[in-house]
């Protein structure tokens, strides 16, 4: 009942935002033109129903209310907040990204400033809800889920943008964890499609590292990972609007690793001639190997095994030892 409340009314908001970015002056000099300078086309913007939140005070509370939706409810969506004790929109002047569950219903808003600034945060997105849930939803399923199905791989970005982005230039087997870490839960989202996840972040960021304590996450699901990292101070938007459509699958296909033995070799790194941290890791890896199920995939736990026993410089059946250890 109350879901259904919330669906309604962000069916609604996505119709005016996208209505307001096409048909209103100020939606079309500010918002179409910001998406045009972006690069992104109409069809695009089109496809992922992209629209425009007005610069005035409650001009979307005003259209909601008229259409008779309840402010308690307006409120829950965070498309309204109160503000000097009456309610006011809360995306003013921002590009909006409907974040749409795997069926095409609208979920909740990611909300752009235009200028970047350090007053606002660059994105707001809706609270969570009884619709929405962040850990359970990856921004772009509902429009990657074919492909991902087709060429039984998906491919993880961090942002709304290297979503659309990439789709524009004929990669759509793509989703986004928004800027948080993966979740359990957002795993076997993927997992109802493939088992083959790619994850694409830069290299330098906080989101590898996240990513890197998702790992054993991962393995637990049954996932196979690997990781292409993106060069510095780029993210798949701007690099595929910098080489291209065929430059980014190549750079893909030859930049891709395996996640496992991409954690290895950084650990390795930073452990350097430490002894008592290599011990550690070699306690880490085995207990990550000991995480791929042995009756599904037992060849590829001994893949495992011996590369990383290769890697470390030890001995096979120590490995083997340790990984069964770990096994429970
Ligand atoms: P980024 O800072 O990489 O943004 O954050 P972006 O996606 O590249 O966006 P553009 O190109 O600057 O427009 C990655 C993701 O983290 C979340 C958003 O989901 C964003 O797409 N994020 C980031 C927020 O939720 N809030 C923020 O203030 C910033
Ligand atoms: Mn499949
Ligand atoms: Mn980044
Ligand atoms: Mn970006
Ligand atoms: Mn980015």
């Amino acid at each position: 009942q109350l879901a259904d409340s919330l669906f309604i009314i962000n069916n609604f908001a996505r119709d005016y935002f996208v209505k307001t970015l096409h048909e209103t002056e100020e939606g079309q000099n500010v918002g179409l033109s910001y998406f045009e300078e972006r690069g992104f086309t109409e069809e695009t913007v089109r496809k992922f129903q992209l629209g425009y939140c007005l610069n005035e005070r409650d001009a979307f509370v005003k259209a909601a209310v008229a259409k008779g939706y309840n402010q308690e409810y307006l409120l829950k969506t965070g498309l309204v907040a109160i503000r000097n004790e009456q309610p006011a929109d809360n995306y003013r002047g921002r590009v909006i990204f409907p974040i749409h569950n795997q069926s095409g219903k609208v979920l909740g808003f990611g909300a752009r400033i235009l200028v970047k600034n350090d007053r606002a945060p660059k994105y707001i997105n809706s609270p969570e809800n009884e619709i929405y849930v962040k850990s359970k939803v990856l921004y772009g399923t509902y429009f990657a889920r074919h492909s991902i199905d087709k060429l039984d791989e998906c491919l993880l970005v961090e942002g709304y943008t290297d979503v659309v982005s990439l789709h524009q230039a004929g990669i759509e087997n793509v989703v986004a964890s928004s800027g948080t870490s993966l979740t359990t839960d957002q795993l076997r989202l993927i997992k109802k499609y493939t088992r083959n996840l790619t994850i694409l972040y830069d290299g330098d960021n906080a989101g590898v590292k996240a990513a890197l304590r998702g790992l054993d996450m991962a393995i637990e699901e049954g996932l196979n990972v690997k990781l292409a990292l993106i060069p510095d101070k780029e993210d798949p938007d701007s690099y595929v609007r910098k080489i291209g459509a065929e430059g980014f699958r190549q750079f893909i296909a030859e930049n891709k690793q395996d996640f496992i033995l991409f954690k290895l070799q950084v650990s390795l790194k930073e452990a350097g001639n430490d002894t008592t941290r290599k011990s550690q890791l070699v306690n880490e890896i085995a207990e990550t190997i000991s995480r791929i199920d042995k009756v599904e995939d037992f060849t590829k736990q001994q893949d495992y095994i011996r590369q990383c026993s290769q890697l470390l410089k030890i001995d096979e059946e120590g490995m083997v030892t340790l990984v069964n250890k770990y096994i429970r």
